[in-house]
């Protein structure tokens, strides 16, 4: 049978969708894995499809924009939106990931991580970090580097102010988006065993 990988995202003007699809070509890559990418609109109404796909799924993987140096309010929405599951610890044991983007290289996405790492600890989940060396921190280093921005804990990515999503965020944060897709990916399957 398949392991089901799912991917939560907000995204108020499609940067952060970019990143999330990145995220998930990264896990459908990993054969034998079913992804399904799952915008936070799609969790508005409670009795919605949506909900059972996370509930079945063995892996999830949470992203959104950092606004106001923490998650959007359009994830927080949905991360409330899921105390029912909480309460009953229905998510406990699954595996968990996530990923951010912002405008600014810092842009203080360390915190939105570190929400999104509270939030899968509230529900009893297992966090996988991201596990690529830093890139872009040495005299040979670029932009171009995977993990550019030197997280640990997931995924980020820099998408400048000025430029849409046709543009931003760059191929090397895309990369660095699809290794950690891929990553829960593996994990999983190894968690399903
Ligand atoms: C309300 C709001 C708050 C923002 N706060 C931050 C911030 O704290 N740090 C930062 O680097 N960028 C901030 N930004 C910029 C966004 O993170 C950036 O434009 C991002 O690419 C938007 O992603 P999206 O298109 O998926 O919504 C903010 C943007 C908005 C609209």
């Amino acid at each position: 049978m398949a392991t089901k990988v799912c991917v939560v995202y907000h995204s108020g003007f499609g940067h952060t969708a970019k990143q999330a699809a990145a995220v998930a070509e990264g896990a459908r890559g990993v054969s034998g894995v079913d992804v399904s990418e799952l915008p936070v609109e799609e969790f508005a109404e409670e009795k919605s499809a949506a909900w059972e796909l996370l509930d079945a799924a063995e892996a999830i993987i949470f992203g959104c924009p950092t606004y106001m140096g923490s998650p959007s309010a359009g994830m927080k929405k949905f991360i409330e939106a899921t105390s029912g599951r909480w309460m009953q610890q229905q998510w406990a044991d699954k595996l968990a990931a996530g990923f951010t983007n912002s405008g600014s290289q810092n842009g203080d996405k360390q915190n939105t991580l570190v929400d999104l790492m509270t939030f899968v600890g509230q529900h009893g989940m297992v966090w996988i970090n991201l596990n690529i060396l830093p890139g872009n921190n040495s005299s040979t280093g670029s932009v171009d580097d995977v993990n550019r921005l030197g997280a640990t804990l997931g995924a980020m990515a820099q998408s400048n102010v000025d430029e849409g999503a046709d543009v931003v965020p760059p191929e090397s944060d895309l990369e660095t988006a699809r290794q950690l897709g891929a990553r829960v990916a593996k994990c999983a399957q190894r968690w399903a065993e």
